[in-house]
């Protein structure tokens, strides 16, 4: 995509700002560091503390949330995961600027990366988690979705959760397995000869022949990222990008994805070089979507106003 000429300065902005009704607001780490919640990849980040830290033994901090790694290793991922989940944190002007386009009636959709669930603490309603949320979780075998309570005290104790459907699944055909082991050693007592497999009955555990190894693990941070986009390229007129590095697909691509026709207004602490939005407004966040606002004659609600 190549920029559009027509759109420059903060007064573009501003004017964007006021025309649009359907604006995708796609935000990142950088609207919750002033909440007191590190980004991922700046010098202070998550991922140099995580470095830094080196308990978890991980090639590259980025395996910690990297799905391969997590199914070949979730025991690291819940060993970290309370120290990320959503806790005693008030959402900052940024959250609360986009509960003011929502409630202007122009917010189409915030799509944040982030889970710290900020947004709809600030009473965003039209959000969309893109890497999941604490708010539910599945089961990487069966697919079982359940809601985040179920597994809080899991994560909160830094233990696996594992799926109850699959469990029970185990249980039965422990169950099962058990009843076969009595059977045929009555059988052998007998004098009887059985076909059931070569396997000696003395040595192993019902777990051991338990086919399908443990149950299955719960994922936390589930998403809809795919049919939500589908349908909000079709009526987007304006894309605000606040607080990311763009450095995620399938997130990073939203940008492509979405008709080249629609602007698009780019938030950040620092430039990025590989995207080239129309308007680039580098600085702290809070202080750029305040000035807007100023400029636009709006009043962010303040953080009382949106928890009540
Ligand atoms: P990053 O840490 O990659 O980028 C955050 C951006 O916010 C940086 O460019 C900072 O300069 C900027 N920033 C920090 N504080 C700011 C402030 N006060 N005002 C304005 N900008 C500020 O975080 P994300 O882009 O959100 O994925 O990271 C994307 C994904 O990478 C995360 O969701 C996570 C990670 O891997 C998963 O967990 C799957």
């Amino acid at each position: 995509r190549t920029k559009l000429p027509q759109y420059n300065t903060v007064d573009d902005a501003v004017e964007l700002l006021r025309n649009a009704k359907k604006v995708i607001v796609l935000s990142g780490a950088g609207i919750s560091t002033s909440c007191g919640i590190p980004d991922f990849r700046s010098s202070t980040g998550l991922y140099a503390q995580l470095q830094q830290e080196g308990k978890y033994e991980l090639d590259d901090p980025q395996q910690m949330f990297d799905i391969q790694y997590f199914k070949e290793d979730p025991e690291v991922f819940y060993s970290f995961a309370k120290q990320i989940y959503p806790s005693n944190f008030t959402p900052s002007p940024c959250h609360r600027w986009i509960k003011l386009l929502e409630d202007r009636g122009v917010l189409l959709r915030n799509y944040t990366q982030n889970i710290d669930t900020l947004e709809s603490l600030a009473g965003v309603t039209k959000v969309l988690q893109c890497h999941g949320s604490f708010k539910t979780a599945s089961c990487l075998r069966c697919r079982t979705r359940v809601p985040g309570q179920t597994i809080e005290p899991y994560i909160l104790s830094s233990q696996i959760p594992y799926c109850g459907i699959c469990r029970t699944q185990r249980d039965a055909e422990l169950e099962a397995i058990k009843v076969y082991k009595a059977q045929r050693r009555k059988e052998k007592g007998k004098g009887r000869a059985t076909d059931w497999g070569s396997g000696n009955d003395t040595g192993e555990s019902d777990e051991d022949e338990w086919g399908r190894g443990e149950p299955g693990i719960m994922k936390a941070l589930d998403s809809e990222f795919d049919e939500c986009l589908f349908h909000d390229r079709e009526e987007v007129d304006l894309l605000v990008i606040i607080g990311t590095s763009l450095k995620v697909a399938p997130v990073s691509e939203v940008l492509t994805h979405i008709p080249h026709s629609v602007p698009q207004i780019f938030i950040n602490l620092t430039p990025i070089s590989h995207v080239h939005p129309d308007i680039c407004l580098l600085g702290d966040a809070d202080t750029i979507v305040t000035y807007l606002s100023s400029k636009l004659g709006w009043e962010i609600p303040p953080p009382a106003a949106v928890l009540h």
